[in-house]
């Protein structure tokens, strides 16, 4: 087990992001599951340990009253804490805040995910075909401010004094200023999980300003790479007209520190599940199912930014170009369904499927097809032996903050040592750079030249790869990330009290 930082040990962390590590999802009208959410966000954070956290989010779904909204802070309550025990967390509690149906059409599937996640991610605003004329502009931005003083309240409500607050993601780019208004000694960090895009990207959004400005009264700014950190000091200095300093951005004299703490998994997580029995169980089911295929594999949620088109396409092409692999390999392709109701996530649903089913019609015997598409999430320890038994990994964002699969996947690949291709646009080929093979996913015959060359590549040559990548994975991970981010917020918050002093 890893060590856990001694500053920061017995520090009270009120993480806020909108989602909770568990979501309600709607059975009915008005019946609720709980399930664990997915992304990145929280499959990170989930590894950290050490603090007190108190976790505050949106509990997914609308519960208009308060005997409703009793009955699932207490379920959520509940299973965290059986989750915290499986997961070996150290979730105190999740504090649900509650925003009613219009407030999550506007802010969550309108300016969240119609207008800032596409922009983040170099999609562009809303043209004509992505434009919902019944809801403007203006009214989404209204509903995400309302959305961010809603967090704001329920931080107030549990904060503490000496807490540490750590604001995460997009959707809360307006709440380091609501905390700090009401509070000017609360010490807050904000991290975000996507990319933070060229200023000349960023300079499109109509409310460019008042987003920078609230984020920038933060005492941290925290990105997973060097580069997303020094687009945000540009956007900063091109934009607001501020002073850009190596540490941070200048206004009045006050210095906001910006840096980049990539994040991690607890990858000892993995390694600990893969030596559970059901575990090896599950391998072998997999491995006799495939049995004298390879297996490559993609696990992505279903978002535009992942690049599943392309990654089709490639492999259709790596099919054309090489008759001999066609009945030897199979694309295991895991696509969970994320954001349904957003349009544009229903309409690259049916692409993939559309796609899908054109190659598997293609390229399909009656033994044996291509590509073994699913349109859901797998359980942690199905995950982990899918992971292990992987020959080749296939990540093909077009842009992607960090994007932890390939984490996982070389956690799980001590046995077998497969190869991880991994697009150039995921925030982790700069750390995973040295043992993967790394893709340009626009270009089509370079990935699936890449997918020749990680079937046949020699053992030596994996075996080389992978050792490199292990070795970052094992250090480098969530818990780290999370005892530098605060560790460095709290030493920011004592010397700018020193420079007021002085
Ligand atoms: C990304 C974002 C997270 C988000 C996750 C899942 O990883 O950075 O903030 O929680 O996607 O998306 P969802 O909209 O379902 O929360």
């Amino acid at each position: 087990e890893e060590e856990v930082g001694k500053t920061s040990r017995q520090q009270r962390l009120l993480v806020v992001a909108n989602r909770l590590p568990v979501s309600a999802v709607r059975r009915g009208e008005d019946s609720w599951f709980l399930e664990m959410s997915v992304g990145g966000l929280v499959s990170g954070l989930l590894g950290v340990k050490g603090f007190e956290v108190s976790w505050i989010g949106w509990a997914g779904v609308n519960v208009p009253d308060e005997i409703g909204q009793e009955a699932l802070t207490k379920a959520l309550a509940e299973k965290v804490r059986s989750l915290g025990l499986l997961l070996d967390t150290y979730v105190v509690s999740c504090i649900p805040v509650f925003l009613d149906e219009e407030t999550v059409h506007q802010y969550y599937n309108g300016y969240c995910n119609n207008i800032l996640w596409p922009l983040f991610h170099y999609l562009g605003l809303p043209h004509e075909d992505r434009l919902d004329t019944t809801r403007s502009f203006q009214s989404q931005f209204a509903a995400y401010k309302k959305a961010n003083q809603m967090f704001a309240d329920v931080v107030n409500e549990h904060y503490q004094e000496g807490d540490v607050v750590w604001c995460n993601d997009y959707h809360l780019m307006l709440l380091p200023k609501c905390l700090k208004e009401s509070n000017s000694k609360m010490k807050v960090g904000w991290f975000l999980h996507t990319p933070f895009p060229s200023s000349e990207i960023h300079r499109m959004l109509p409310s460019r300003s008042e987003l920078l400005h609230s984020v920038l009264a933060a005492d941290l700014i925290g990105f997973h790479t060097y580069d997303y950190a020094r687009h945000f000091v540009s956007a900063c200095t091109r934009i607001l007209g501020l002073e850009g300093t190596p540490k941070g951005v200048q206004d009045q004299g006050r210095l906001t520190r910006v840096a980049a703490f990539p994040m991690g998994i607890d990858s000892n997580r993995f390694l600990r599940a893969l030596e559970l029995p059901k575990v090896q169980d599950v391998i072998k089911e997999i491995e006799k199912r495939f049995e004298g295929r390879k297996v490559m594999l993609g696990i992505d949620r279903l978002d535009m930014i992942k690049g599943i088109p392309q990654k089709l396409l490639a492999f259709e092409n790596f099919l054309e170009e090489n008759a001999y692999w066609r009945d030897k390999v199979v694309l295991v392709q895991i696509a969970v369904p994320t954001r349904a109701d957003v349009l544009e996530y229903q309409k690259l649903t049916s692409q993939v499927h559309e796609m899908v089913a054109r190659i598997n019609g293609r390229f399909g015997t009656l033994t044996a097809l291509p590509i073994n598409h699913m349109d859901r999430s797998l359980g942690f320890h199905e995950l982990c032996a899918l992971y292990a038994v992987t020959d080749v990994a296939l990540i093909t964002s077009l842009r992607d903050g960090m994007n932890l699969v390939g984490y996982e996947y070389v956690a799980c690949q001590e046995r077998k040592k497969g190869v991880l291709i991994l697009s150039e646009f995921a925030g982790a080929a700069q750390s995973l750079g040295a043992g993967a093979i790394l893709v340009n996913p626009w270009n089509i015959t370079e990935v699936a030249a890449a997918i020749t060359q990680a079937l046949n590549m020699q053992s030596g040559e994996r075996e080389k790869r992978h050792k490199l990548n292990f070795s970052h994975v094992k250090t480098h991970t969530s818990q780290k990330w999370a005892e530098t981010f605060v560790s460095e917020l709290n030493d920011t918050v004592v010397q700018q009290q020193l420079r007021t002093r002085q």
